[in-house]
């Protein structure tokens, strides 16, 4: 595929989301396409309102009059036909529309195979229909696609971007990997409109100073750790922790779909070889911590079958007769944090690495790369624990102050819940 710069009308999904604002900025700042950004909203005003914070957030600072209109948010819901849009709106952002780039999805771990299908293949589709459209009104370039590096499933061993399992339950370990595999499916194997697939591994903060406002995956057990709650943590396989940063990831989009992909399809965005591993992952989230005057957890790294054992206990703890209320008590705080881990316990072994060999040359001919993995990991690990998880700004010259802010962490799962949802984003005690 030859070099086709952004200049004409570019279509953005999941531009609120962590990644999508992030490839808003760029788009503004590099490229001088006009944007249409549909985000779910019960109104156009909503809409328009929901746009403008977003815009505020992903320059973070007030946009000036002429990026403001560069913009145009619409309302619009992948999960529905034509996003939701009537035939004549539909018709005229397909008119309007030069490329996509589809960042939007669910990166829950938990969700059903039913509601992540809706979301993240037949949300896929309805975009795919938008593309075909567009190509039919007047010209198309390019489906720029957001996946996942894990859409790789449970492979081991080196693969590149274009792997892809079969679509079978043990082939992957949650329904969200199987489901962004599953619009990759979708996209590869019709030729109507150019694709180009983008696989980014973990996302994490900024690559220069870590920064961040989105507390999940790595962050989860790296606060666990920094609140001393953590005392043990599965590990087995290679325990490879991919990770990389999200200017990284943003710029990564940005160049590659401009840039000649050949007959590429699939990309990675990932630290390949360079990955660090659950043990340098624990190591330097104990370091940082104490560095800030914290006293973490120093988890104990055990093997499957002691953490089966483990995890059993915990059970029958929770079990216990209540005239044995501590054992009781024990086990349920055991249980309440075992049940906010299981869907990331998987990613505790994973033995995959990320073939980035191609991308790594093209990108660093253009200025993009990424630090040393664990130059890296120090790096958003000072800022996660140093603004203690985005509650403070960073303190970097007075520790005590930072740990002043927060005293005390609780001890073992008894303190800050574990969050809710299980997401891509939430590896609520160890990697993805
Ligand atoms: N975060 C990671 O570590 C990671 C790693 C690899 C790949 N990825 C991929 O990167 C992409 C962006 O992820 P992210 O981390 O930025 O996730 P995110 O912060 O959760 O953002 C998800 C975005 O999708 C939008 N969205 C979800 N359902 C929608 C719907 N039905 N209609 C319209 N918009 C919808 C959300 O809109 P609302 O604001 O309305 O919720 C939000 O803008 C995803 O495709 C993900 O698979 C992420």
């Amino acid at each position: 595929m030859s070099k086709q710069e952004f200049s004409k009308p570019i279509l953005i999904t999941g531009a609120t989301g962590f990644l999508g604002r992030a490839v808003i900025a760029r788009l503004l700042a590099s490229t001088p396409a006009e944007l249409i950004a549909p985000v779910r909203a019960t109104s156009q005003q909503m809409a328009q309102e929901r746009g403008a914070e977003t815009l505020r957030s992903a320059l973070d600072r007030e946009p000036t009059a002429a990026e403001a209109a560069r913009i145009r948010w619409v309302r619009g819901d992948i999960e529905e036909a034509q996003l939701g849009m009537s035939d004549s709106m539909w018709q005229a952002v397909a008119t309007t529309t030069h490329d996509i780039i589809h960042c939007a999805a669910s990166v829950r771990f938990d969700l059903d195979l039913d509601e992540a299908q809706r979301i993240n293949v037949d949300g896929t589709a309805h975009l795919l229909e938008l593309a075909v459209l567009a190509s039919r009104l007047g010209g198309f370039g390019c489906f720029h696609h957001v996946s996942t590096a894990y859409a790789a499933g449970t492979a081991s061993g080196l693969v590149d971007a274009d792997h892809l399992p079969a679509d079978s339950a043990g082939n992957f370990r949650n329904t969200y990997e199987r489901t962004k595999a599953r619009a990759e499916r979708l996209l590869r194997e019709q030729d109507r409109v150019e694709v180009a697939i983008y696989r980014p591994s973990i996302v994490g903060g900024d690559s220069v100073d870590g920064e961040t406002d989105n507390w999940n995956v790595l962050y989860a057990p790296m606060r666990m750790i920094a609140n001393g709650q953590l005392p043990v943590m599965p590990n087995s396989g290679l325990a490879l922790v991919d990770s990389v940063g999200v200017d990284y990831v943003a710029d990564g989009i940005v160049t590659l779909a401009q840039s000649d992909r050949g007959d590429y399809v699939g990309h990675h965005l990932t630290a390949g070889p360079d990955a660090f591993n659950v043990s340098q992952f624990v190591d330097t989230s104990v370091a940082i911590s104490k560095l800030f005057g914290r006293t973490p957890s120093e988890p104990q790294l055990v093997g499957p079958a002691r953490w089966a054992a483990l995890t059993t206990g915990v059970g029958l703890a929770a079990r216990a007769p209540k005239s044995a209320p501590k054992v009781r008590r024990w086990g349920r705080l055991g249980e309440r944090g075992l049940k906010g881990f299981a869907p990331y316990s998987p990613y505790t072994g994973v033995s995959t690495r990320f073939d980035n060999r191609r991308e790594r040359l093209m990108l660093g001919v253009a200025g993009v790369s990424m630090p040393p993995a664990l130059d890296y990991l120090e790096t958003i690990a000072t800022y996660a624990i140093g603004t203690n998880f985005g509650k403070q700004p960073l303190v970097t010259n007075d520790v005590s102050a930072v740990v002043d802010g927060e005293p005390a962490a609780p001890p073992l799962i008894e303190g800050e819940p574990v969050e809710g949802d299980a997401t891509e984003g939430e590896a609520v005690e160890v990697a993805r």
